[in-house]
């Protein structure tokens, strides 16, 4: 059953109700503007918590909390969380600053809201619970070539269908650092990220969707959410999005400054028509 719960934002063909008995029968919107905590990962809501007439870095800071407790957990599994949690403990004990802007995540939100709905590891969920509650105050970016040189080929594949926002780092983020750049990235399905490099060494945490990565141009691999995966300095990769959006965690952990570096592969063309006949339909 589904019916108007009248708050602005929510429609009768897109939100989804419940009825619960309480002494009378009593309807009771789930969707996340009446309830963002229980937010209904099944329903098809496409509008995953209430806006705040201004950005709210508490929600942000909680999950760069949330996040940084996971790597705690899995300290031990990589030397390289070692290094990001070193980095966030210090921005974390500092005084935080407010966003100098604020955009919403109004290009790929159907897909941000997708990955999030697609969370099902367990030990991810604190994550994707913080995140829902922070999306709309997040300084969501499309790169359009933010991070590279200015004639770089990274293809309209990946123009089309990246978004990032940076938590922690030098300007604009709830959280300061100057020698981390730590943030959310997306990328559409279907979507091939070519191969390049990078000064930065950088770390991924894979919160949703399956992803195909290569490294110094060899045999593609697919790894699951929750996949930490490193990238040395100058380390080559490509990665690869198949029929679902893939949501992740990043962390350049020096050299923030740096520009990334395409490195040219024959196959791009055929990647991306593998990624588009065996995804389609
Ligand atoms: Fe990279």
């Amino acid at each position: 059953m589904s019916y108007r719960c009248g708050n602005p934002g929510c429609t009768a063909d897109n939100w989804h109700a419940s009825i619960l008995r309480i002494g009378l029968l009593k309807r009771q919107c789930i969707c996340a503007l009446c309830k963002p905590s229980v937010f209904n990962k099944q329903a098809g809501c496409d509008y995953p918590v209430k806006r705040s007439s201004s950005p709210n870095p508490t929600k942000v800071v909680n999950l760069v909390l949330a996040i940084k407790s996971h790597l705690e957990s899995r300290r031990r599994e990589h030397l390289e969380v070692d290094h990001v949690l070193r980095k966030l403990d210090v921005a974390t004990s500092a005084d935080g600053h407010h966003f100098g802007s604020q955009t919403a995540p109004s290009m790929h939100r159907n897909a941000l809201l997708k990955a999030l709905r697609n969370v099902s590891t367990p030990l991810l969920e604190p994550i994707a619970s913080a995140l829902e509650v922070a999306c709309e105050e997040l300084p969501w970016r499309v790169d359009r070539g933010l991070f590279y040189a200015g004639e770089a080929d990274v293809g309209a594949g990946y123009l089309n269908g990246n978004m990032h926002c940076v938590l922690v780092g030098p300007d604009g983020c709830a959280l300061k650092s100057d020698d981390l750049l730590f943030g959310l990235f997306l990328l559409t399905p279907q979507t091939l990220y070519r191969d390049h490099n990078h000064k930065a060494p950088e770390l991924y945490l894979n919160l949703s969707g399956v992803s195909g990565w290569r490294f110094g141009g060899g045999s593609w691999r697919d790894y699951d959410p929750g996949t930490i995966l490193w990238n040395a300095p100058y380390a080559v990769h490509a990665t690869r999005v198949y029929g679902e959006p893939w949501l992740s965690i990043f962390a350049w952990t020096d050299h923030i400054d740096s520009i990334c570096n395409v490195v040219p592969a024959d196959d791009w063309h055929d990647v991306e028509t593998l990624l588009h006949r065996d995804n389609d339909g």
